[in-house]
């Protein structure tokens, strides 16, 4: 089975060939960070229009180094949501018409799951059942994982995104964007011990998260310094430490309830924040020295890609899943608990490159 994966929910144009024999043949990201960058955010107009000019290129690049001809392929899979519909209707008008010109059926993926199952592109993947933390700039989800399409949701966030809240303490000591990167380099400098921010709902039972909080508390300590005017260096590094302290805690704390509560012993990270070596240290030191695994994707499959996209498809698609009809639907909001359980027990072809 092999597949090509087109990923564009967002501000990264993202094109991978997955083969479920051979693993990752070929992927290419193309980031819009210098497009959105001085706008402080991403603007979406601009996001969807850049995907028009970047995509088919990159699909042709990635099809020449994956030395594949389109004959070769079982399937075009898309990222059909959540994220931006401008964006998303382009990813899915080009992956709908490439498959329908090259008699291959094209299959909608969902990009949550897309980033959960990631880290089974790795060697020794985890095995269903697990406990996945999804932390995306747009999505704080916590959920069982049974099996593929089978998320039994156990907790998410009521206001802010993890990330969402990253890049807005970043706005706030001017880092710009994308934030999360910014604040993680810049906290290594920073003292872990000069400001303590709180860690939201870690005092009442629960799983979901609040981090809208975080963001006043940043605000407020911004104040106390005098103002974002009259940070030093030293300052915007010790307020950056503080609030990734609080968020790497917040999140290490309620998937170690998350452990205890489902009594599994498995426990996979993924999404954007995944990427943040402070977090996954936090969730080293407390979880897996308890006996937990707890599994990552590499830090390139972190953030949004196509390959994730590829290899989620890949495995429906093989498990015999078809699109309905020719229709192009994409989905702003798409919780991951409507997705279909798919039959799929093949550990053989679950693997990376
Ligand atoms: O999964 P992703 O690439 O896109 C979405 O699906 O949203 O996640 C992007 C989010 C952004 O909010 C970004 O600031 C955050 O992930 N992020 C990080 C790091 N790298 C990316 N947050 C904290 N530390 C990082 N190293
Ligand atoms: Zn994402």
């Amino acid at each position: 089975m092999r597949v090509l994966g087109i990923e564009t929910s967002c501000d990264e144009t993202g094109v991978a060939v997955y083969d479920s024999r051979d693993g990752l043949l070929a992927e290419a990201l193309y980031s819009q960070v210098a497009l959105h960058e001085k706008w402080g955010g991403v603007v979406p107009e601009l996001a969807s229009r850049d995907h028009v000019q970047r995509l088919l290129p990159l699909v042709d690049q990635v099809l020449a180094e994956a030395r594949t001809a389109p004959e070769q392929l079982d399937g075009v899979a898309y990222t059909a949501g959540p994220g931006l519909a401008g964006a998303l209707l382009v990813g899915a008008c080009t992956a709908r018409s490439l498959a329908f010109g090259w008699g291959i059926p094209a299959l909608p993926v969902h990009h949550m799951e897309g980033h959960l199952l990631a880290p089974l592109l790795e060697e020794d993947p985890p095995a269903f059942p697990f406990v996945a933390l999804l932390v995306s700039g747009g999505h704080t989800l916590l959920l069982e994982a049974r099996g593929v399409g089978d998320y039994v949701p156990l907790g998410e966030s009521v206001d802010d995104a993890a990330g969402e809240a990253f890049d807005k303490a970043a706005k706030m000591l001017g880092l710009g964007y994308p934030g999360g990167p910014r604040i993680a380099a810049l906290a290594e400098r920073g003292d872990p011990g000069r400001f303590r921010f709180p860690r939201p709902m870690t005092d009442r039972p629960g799983l979901d998260f609040s981090f809208s909080g975080l963001k006043t508390y940043c605000l407020n300590t911004i104040a106390d310094c005098g103002g974002r005017e009259a940070l030093s260096e030293q300052d915007s590094a010790d307020i950056a430490r503080a609030f990734e302290e609080a968020v790497a805690d917040t999140l290490m704390i309620k998937c170690r309830r998350a452990m205890e509560q489902t009594g599994l012993e498995t426990l996979v990270i993924a999404g954007g924040v995944s990427a943040n070596k402070r977090l996954r240290a936090r969730l080293d030191q407390k979880l897996s020295s308890g006996g937990i695994r707890v599994c990552y994707p590499r830090l390139d499959l972190c953030t949004d890609n196509g390959a994730m996209i590829a290899f989620a498809g890949g495995l429906r698609l093989a498990a015999g899943e078809r699109p309905d009809d020719l229709a192009i639907h994409v989905r702003a909001r798409w919780p991951l608990a409507e997705l279909n359980p798919v039959a799929t027990d093949r550990p053989d072809e679950n693997r990376g490159a």
